[in-house]
C-alpha cells in the first residue's frame, strides 16, 4: 500500500502545476522578466528524505572510509538547532567545522551525543558501529523516512514535512540543551510583533517572526553575520541572493523549507514554483 504521505505527495504536485504563478503588474515586466531567469536557478527539490541530508566526505576518502551520512530531519526532531549550532559548535556552512575523527572520539562534535548512552558510540571496541554513520548505502535511511514522515504535518517541499507545524501540535519536542531544558528566555516585546520586509514589487511583502525562529536558535544564528540588526539594514537583500544561499537562503534553501514555497514567505502570492 502506498503510504498516506506518498498521496498527499501525488496530489499535491498535479495541484501546484495547475497553479497560476504570478505577480503581475505592468511596469514591472523588465523585472518580472529577469526575476523569472533567476526563479528558474533553484534546483529541483529531489527526494524529500535528501533534502537536508549531507553527505560527509573531505577527510573520509583518504582514510579508505565511506563518505558520513548526516540526516538533519532525524536530528532535528531531537534537538533543537541551537544544540548543534551554538552549543556544539558545528558551522552553518558544509564542510567548514573540519571535524576530525580525534576530536569526536574526545567527545567533541558528533562524539558529545555518540558516546553509547545518548546514542550509538563512535569508539573502537567489540561492537563497533562505524558503518552506522560511515554509509555506502542509504536504502535503511530512505525506509526510516518513510516511517517517520508519515507521521508528520504535510508540506509541499525540502523534506514534504511542515516542521513549523510540528513543533506547534506538539507532534515533535526537541529538547533545547544537551543536558537537560535550558529555559528559551522571553523575547523583547518589540520583536514579538513580526516585521514587515519586501520590495515595491508586487506581492513581494514578507512576514518575518522573530519569534517563529528564536524557537529553534539565538540571535547569533542571524546577527550579525547574515542580517544586519538594524530595519532595512541589510544589503542587497533580494531574491538572486537568497537563492544563492545568503540571507534567509543560509537556512532555506538547506534544511529549512526552501525558496520554491514561494507562499510561505509571500503571503500574498497565489502560487509557487515547481522547477521542471
Ligand atoms: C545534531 C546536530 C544538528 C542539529 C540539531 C542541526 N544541525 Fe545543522 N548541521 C549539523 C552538522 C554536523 C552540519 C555540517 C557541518 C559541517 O559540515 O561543517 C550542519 C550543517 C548545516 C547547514 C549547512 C548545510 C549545507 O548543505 O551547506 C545548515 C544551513 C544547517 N545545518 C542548519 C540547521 C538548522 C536550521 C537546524 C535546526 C532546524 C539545524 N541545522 C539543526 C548538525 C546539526
Ligand atoms: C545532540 C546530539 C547528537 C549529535 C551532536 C549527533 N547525533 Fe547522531 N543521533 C543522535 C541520536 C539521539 C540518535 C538516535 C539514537 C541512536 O540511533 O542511537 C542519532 C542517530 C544518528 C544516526 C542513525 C540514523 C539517523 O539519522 O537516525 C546517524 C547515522 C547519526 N546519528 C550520525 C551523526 C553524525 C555523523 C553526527 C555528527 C556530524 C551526529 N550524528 C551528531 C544524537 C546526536
Ligand atoms: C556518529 C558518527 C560516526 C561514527 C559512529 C564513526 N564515525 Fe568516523 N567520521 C565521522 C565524521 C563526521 C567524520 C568526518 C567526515 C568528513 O568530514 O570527512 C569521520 C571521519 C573518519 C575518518 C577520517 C577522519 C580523520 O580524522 O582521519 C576515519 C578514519 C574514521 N572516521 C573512522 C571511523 C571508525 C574506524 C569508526 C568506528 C570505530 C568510525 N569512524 C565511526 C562520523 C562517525
Ligand atoms: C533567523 C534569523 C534571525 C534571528 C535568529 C534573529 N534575528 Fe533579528 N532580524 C532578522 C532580520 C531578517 C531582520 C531585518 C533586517 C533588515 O531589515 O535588514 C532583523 C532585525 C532585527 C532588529 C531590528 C528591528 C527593527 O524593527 O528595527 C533587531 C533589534 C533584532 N533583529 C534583534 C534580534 C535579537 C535580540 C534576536 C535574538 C533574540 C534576533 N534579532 C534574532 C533576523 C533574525
Ligand atoms: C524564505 C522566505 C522566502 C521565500 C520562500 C521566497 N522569498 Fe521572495 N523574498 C524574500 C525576501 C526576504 C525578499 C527581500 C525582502 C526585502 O528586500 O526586504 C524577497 C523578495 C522578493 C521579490 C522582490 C524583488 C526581489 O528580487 O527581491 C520578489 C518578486 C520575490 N521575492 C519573489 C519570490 C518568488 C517568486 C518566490 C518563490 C519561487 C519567493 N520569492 C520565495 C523571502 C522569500
Ligand atoms: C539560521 C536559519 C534561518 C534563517 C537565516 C532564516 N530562517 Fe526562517 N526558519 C528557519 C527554520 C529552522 C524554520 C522552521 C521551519 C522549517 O524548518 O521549515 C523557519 C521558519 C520560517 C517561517 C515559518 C513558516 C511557517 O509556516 O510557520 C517563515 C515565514 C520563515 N522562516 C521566513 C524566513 C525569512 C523571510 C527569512 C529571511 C529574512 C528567514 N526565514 C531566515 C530557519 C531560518
Amino acid at each position: 500500500m502506498k503510504s498516506s504521505h506518498g498521496m498527499k505527495n501525488l496530489c499535491i504536485a498535479v495541484l501546484l502545476v495547475t497553479t497560476v504563478f504570478l505577480w503581475g503588474g505592468d511596469s514591472y515586466a523588465a523585472d518580472r522578466a529577469e526575476l523569472a531567469g533567476i526563479i528558474k536557478t533553484i534546483p529541483p527539490n529531489g527526494p524529500y528524505w535528501k533534502y537536508g541530508t549531507l553527505e560527509m566526505r573531505r577527510r573520509t576518502k583518504k582514510a579508505g572510509m565511506a563518505a558520513v551520512v548526516f540526516a538533519h530531519w532525524s536530528h532535528r526532531t531531537r534537538y533543537t538547532c541551537r544544540v548543534c549550532h551554538e552549543e556544539l559548535g558545528f558551522s552553518m556552512r558544509s564542510g567548514d567545522t573540519g571535524i576530525s575523527r580525534a576530536q569526536y572520539v574526545a567527545g567533541k562534535y558528533c562524539g558529545a551525543c555518540h558516546n553509547g548512552v545518548t546514542a550509538f558510540t563512535v569508539q573502537e571496541g567489540t561492537v563497533r558501529h562505524c558503518d552506522k554513520c560511515h554509509v555506502k548505502e542509504t536504502t535503511a535511511l530512505e525506509k526510516q523516512f518513510e516511517a517517520f514522515a508519515k507521521e508528520l504535518p504535510f508540506a509541499n517541499f525540502g523534506n514534504g514535512i511542515d516542521w513549523s507545524e510540528a513543533i506547534k501540535t506538539g507532534a515533535i519536542h526537541p529538547q533545547n540543551a544537551l543536558t537537560g531544558e535550558k529555559p528559551i528566555l522571553p523575547l523583547p516585546a518589540k520583536l514579538k510583533v513580526p516585521m514587515k520586509l519586501g520590495t515595491a514589487a508586487p506581492r513581494s511583502d514578507v512576514t518575518f517572526s522573530h519569534e517563529e525562529h528564536y524557537f529553534e536558535m539565538d540571535c547569533s544564528a542571524c546577527h550579525p553575520d547574515i542580517f544586519n540588526i538594524k530595519k532595512k539594514g541589510t544589503k542587497a537583500f533580494n531574491m538572486e541572493n537568497n537563492i544563492y544561499g545568503n540571507y534567509c537562503g543560509v537556512c532555506h534553501m538547506r534544511v529549512a523549507f526552501p525558496m520554491t514555497d514561494c507562499k510561505r514567505c509571500h503571503s500574498q502570492m497565489s502560487g509557487n514554483y515547481v522547477p521542471q
